[in-house]
């Protein structure tokens, strides 16, 4: 709420509504509006309680922040990226392996799912999957696990894969996290394209800000962390005039944004004591200056093998 600098009259993007904790804080702390988005349809909702309470000062509306287009310049827009604890929590979405379910991660509920990719990938487009998105690097080794499992029958439950890549890798002894924490993740973000959402995203709240507009974003890995930083320390050229090449070049670009933090910002040990899941939380922010958006974001391709299959799928 501090990077948001919330102002009265202001009016503000909640991207990621979720269970509304972003949208109803700021509501609660300044006289302003909310703009909320979410692409999946339980958590609209959810939310149709707090349209119907804030007197035309909250509206909700499903769909991608990366498609987000505005008809009105907005003083903040604010990410926090991932899962909510809703989809975390609610057994039938197969997000998680806390809990047998069908082996969905479709935010959207609708398209080919996570147990569509573990059953149609090849066994190099899975290891290229878990080695890029999930960043793990038992990756050729669980990619061999499930292919040999599925010569079987497809595997279609989320405690069939944790218990699969478990028996590949071992369990690790001492480790914080289920060892297939890092394959679900890389499943999730595929299904749900998320890198290519958030590369679009943080493009459409770079264009939908005023000048003092403040953007800020909550990821919870180091892949998402990386390109917002990176977006950010672009737009804000920190080193000011051309390359070192030709330092007398004209700028190619006037700075879109001012930083006023570098470094992202982490939980406190009261916040993560009395909030287990914002353990790996990170907040960037930054304010938009008046010089026109730049150019879209580019989504990084990184696990390009596994994309393109995928891409055949859907
Ligand atoms: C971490 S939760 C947000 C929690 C929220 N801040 C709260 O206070 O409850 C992330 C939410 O963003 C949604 N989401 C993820 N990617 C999205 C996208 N590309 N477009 C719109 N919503 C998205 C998810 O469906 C999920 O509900």
């Amino acid at each position: 709420m501090e990077a948001l600098a919330l102002k009265s009259g202001g009016v503000y993007v909640d991207a990621t509504f979720g269970g509304g904790g972003y949208s109803r804080e700021i509501l609660a702390r300044a006289d302003s509006r909310v703009i909320a988005f979410d692409r999946d349809p339980d958590a609209i909702a959810r939310g149709q309680a707090l349209v119907q309470s804030a007197n035309g000062k909250f509206t909700l509306h499903q769909g991608r922040f990366g498609d987000l287009a505005l008809d009105e310049a907005v003083d903040g827009v604010v990410f926090d990226l991932g899962v909510s604890s809703f989809q975390l929590d609610e057994a039938d979405r197969g997000f998680s392996f806390q809990a047998d379910a069908d082996l969905d991660m479709r935010m959207e509920r609708e398209g080919p799912s996570a147990a569509d990719a573990v059953n149609g990938l090849s066994e190099a487009a899975l290891a290229d999957l878990i080695y890029h998105l999930g960043e793990d690097d038992e990756s050729r080794r669980i990619a061999r696990a499930i292919v040999q499992a599925r010569a079987a029958g497809p595997i279609t439950r989320t405690l069939q894969l944790a218990g699969i890549v478990e028996r590949a890798v071992g369990g690790r002894k001492g480790a914080r996290t289920h060892p297939a924490t890092k394959t679900f993740q890389a499943l999730r973000m595929l299904v749900n394209d998320e890198l290519g959402e958030l590369a679009r995203g943080l493009s459409a709240a770079e264009r939908a800000l005023k000048p003092g507009g403040r953007l800020a974003v909550v990821s919870f890995h180091s892949l998402e962390d990386r390109m917002v930083k990176q977006f950010i320390a672009a737009r804000a050229d920190a080193q000011g005039r051309g390359s070192r090449h030709m330092p007398d070049a004209p700028r190619a670009r006037e700075p879109s944004f001012t930083l006023e933090r570098k470094r992202a910002t982490a939980p406190g040990d009261a916040e993560t004591a009395a909030n287990p899941r914002a353990r790996s939380a990170s907040l960037r922010w930054a304010v938009r200056t008046d010089a026109p958006a730049w150019d879209d974001l580019e989504a990084p391709v990184l696990a390009a093998r596994a994309e393109a299959e995928w891409r055949k799928l859907a």
